[in-house]
Order: C-alpha cells, then sequence, then structure tokens
C-alpha cells in the first residue's frame, strides 16, 4: 500500500520542494516560531477549546491529562500542540518518535525515567515497532512494564511500576495505528488545514519574532502559495525574506514576493514545479485525460508512486484533479488555472 511505503520512508520526490509539508531540516526555525501557548497559537480553534477544557478539568482533579493522540497530514502543528500542551500543564516533555524507538529495551528506559505527570511525546507513533508497542499498553493502562529477566526455563517477568504520565501521539497516519494503541488514548484529535486568513495571520506573527518587515498584501499573497499549511507559509517566509535582503532593500513588499515565488517556481496557489508540468501534461499532451498514471509517469518522467503519493493528494484537494477508474482528469479548475481552454472533444463536454 503507498500509505505503508510513504510511512516507512520508501517514497522520496526526485528534489525536495520549497512547499512540500515534510519538515526537511527546518526543525531549528520552525521552534523558534512556535507558539508556547493557546492565547498565541492561530487556527484548530476546535482542537484548541476542547483542549484547554481537559487541561482545566485534570487540573481542578489534580489529576495527570488523559494520553492524547493528535493525526492529521505533515506540517500542521502536531509537536506544536504537544509543547503547549506540556505548558499549560506546567510538565516536563521528554521528545522521542515510533523509528527512534527500535528495541523495546529503548522505550522501556524512557518510562521508567520518567518523573510524576511528566508528558511523553511520540511522533510518527504509526511506526513503532510490535514488540514496542506492545510495552506502552500496559504502560499507558496500568503504569507499569513487564519486563522479562533471565533466559530460557529461569526467565521470569518482572513488573515495574511507573510514574502517572500522560503520552502524547502524533500521527500522519491514523489508519495505520493498531486498534489496541487507538483504544488506548482518551483524546483523539484531528488537526486540518488552515483557513488562509489563519495562514496570514501566521504569516505575519512570524515576521513580528524573526524582525522582519512585510506589507499585508505580500501576507496574503504568500498565504495563497502556502498550501494552508503553516510549516510551507514559515519556509516560504524566510526563503522570500533571502531575496528581500540580497536582491531588494530588505522590506517584503508585493513585487518582492511575487518575484521571489517565481525565482522559487511556486505559483499563486502553491503549485511547484512538478505539480505543474503534471497539470500542463495531462491538459496539453492529454487533452486534460482520462489519462493512466503510467503513460503521465513515463511524460513527465517521475516515479507512479511519487505521483500518487506526493503530487495527486494537493491537486485533488484542490479540486483540479480526479482519479477515475478510466485514469487522470483536469477538472474545468485546473485548465482555469492553468489560463489555458479546453479543448472541444474535452471530457468536461460530455
Ligand atoms: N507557527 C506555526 N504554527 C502556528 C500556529 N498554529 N499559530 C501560530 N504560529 C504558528
Amino acid at each position: 500500500m503507498i500509505e505503508d511505503e510513504m510511512a516507512s520512508g520508501q517514497i522520496h520526490p526526485k528534489g525536495a520542494s520549497v512547499v512540500s509539508a515534510d519538515d526537511g531540516g527546518d526543525e531549528k526555525f520552525e521552534n523558534v516560531l512556535r507558539p508556547k501557548n493557546f492565547d498565541n497559537y492561530i487556527g484548530q480553534t476546535e482542537v484548541k477549546e476542547n483542549m484547554r477544557i481537559f487541561i482545566s478539568a485534570a487540573k481542578q482533579r489534580g489529576e495527570s491529562l488523559d494520553h492524547a493522540l493528535f493525526y492529521g497530514p505533515p506540517g500542521l502543528g502536531k509537536t506544536t500542540m504537544a509543547g503547549i500542551l506540556a505548558e499549560e500543564m506546567g510538565a516536563n516533555l521528554r521528545m522521542t518518535s515510533g523509528p527512534a524507538l527500535e528495541k523495546p529495551g529503548d522505550l522501556a528506559a524512557i518510562l521508567t525515567n520518567l518523573q510524576p505527570n511528566d508528558f511523553l511525546f511520540i511522533d510518527e507513533i504509526h511506526r513503532l515497532r510490535q514488540p514496542v508497542e506492545e510495552i506502552l499498553y500496559t504502560a499507558m493502562e496500568d503504569f507499569a512494564i513487564d519486563l522479562v529477566v533471565g533466559k530460557g526455563p529461569s526467565a521470569r517477568t518482572m513488573r515495574i511500576d511507573l510514574p502517572k504520565f500522560t503520552l502524547l501521539g502524533a500521527t500522519t497516519m491514523a489508519s495505520l495505528l493498531s486498534g489496541p494503541l487507538r483504544d488506548r488514548f482518551g483524546h483523539v484529535e484531528k488537526l486540518r488545514y488552515y483557513e488562509p486568513d489563519e495562514i496570514e495571520q501566521i504569516i505575519t506573527r512570524s515576521a513580528r519574532i524573526l524582525d522582519i518587515s512585510i506589507e499585508k498584501e505580500s501576507a496574503q499573497l504568500l498565504a495563497r502559495s502556502s498550501r494552508r499549511t503553516p510549516r510551507i507559509a514559515n519556509r516560504l517566509l524566510r526563503r522570500v525574506r533571502d531575496f528581500a535582503e540580497v536582491v531588494h532593500q530588505g522590506k517584503i513588499t508585493t513585487p518582492v514576493v511575487k518575484d521571489s515565488l517565481k525565482q522559487l517556481a511556486v505559483d499563486a496557489i502553491g503549485l511547484d514545479r512538478s505539480d505543474q508540468e503534471f497539470l500542463r501534461t495531462l491538459c496539453l499532451k492529454f487533452g486534460g485525460g482520462p489519462t493512466g498514471l503510467g503513460t503521465l509517469a513515463a511524460a513527465i518522467g517521475e516515479d507512479e508512486r511519487t505521483i500518487e503519493a506526493m503530487i495527486e493528494p494537493f491537486l485533488i484537494r484542490e479540486g483540479m484533479l480526479q482519479r477515475t477508474a478510466r485514469g487522470r482528469s483536469a477538472t474545468a479548475a485546473a485548465w482555469f488555472h492553468l489560463g489555458l481552454e479546453p479543448p472541444t472533444g474535452s471530457h468536461l463536454f460530455d
């Protein structure tokens, strides 16, 4: 399954794009821009309101927060949310990730070092290996782990009690989480794509923190190219700042944004070079489709699975592409976006 391969890191695009939602080594910059409390966190209103109430309730009862799972596409703020929850509860946050925990002992070492009421954040929790995941079951439910001591006939299990802690899990692939693990979370919250005005507010806030001067219209333009994703917005902001400082006189104005996006080959709605090439090929070489994936892959020299995983989801989300049993079809929105007229024989006239 394509999701499994993406999740296990087997699918890579030809070149990392500035509008890819993967973190691509942005962590250092992202940390500076992360809001530290709910008052500064823009968007995800429902999740924020729910979590605020659960935090107040836990505090009133003097208990730790129930385990919480956050899922949704990359770059929408799952790690940021974990930091805020720990901060709002006045708890320490320990961070790790599914792929980093290779053996049950790796997780056992972290769990036995937790202090009462600590938060443990496991990113990409769907990538935990089964024997490691099994340690979590009793840890989450009974605040204890069962370790096997010794080998052969003399082997026995020893129960080690853990302090009460809160597990925060994050995943881009909630469907890959096993039922027993999913069921042990008291809160399961989905993070959604942001509204354009929320992305604009995030850009304005980030510009203030980075001491960048940016006009409102420029922030709006950048927001439109950010694929409704804060991580992409913040990355574009930093790239545009580079252009502003080196090529222009430091200030981010509308012409500077337009010029920078052109240099970065990112269009007005955030399509990068690969997305544009895919869509133009479908429209100009194949009359808008329906065209088979294999044909399109050969035409643009890209791997089929990369197209399915990295190019098509955003185009489908934006209503520009349809996957049908007969192949891929460009919608009227795609033709309009490319500034092209569909040919008279197009399926759009059927
Ligand atoms: N930076 C990244 N995500 C953010 C958010 N949701 N609110 C404010 N700043 C952010």
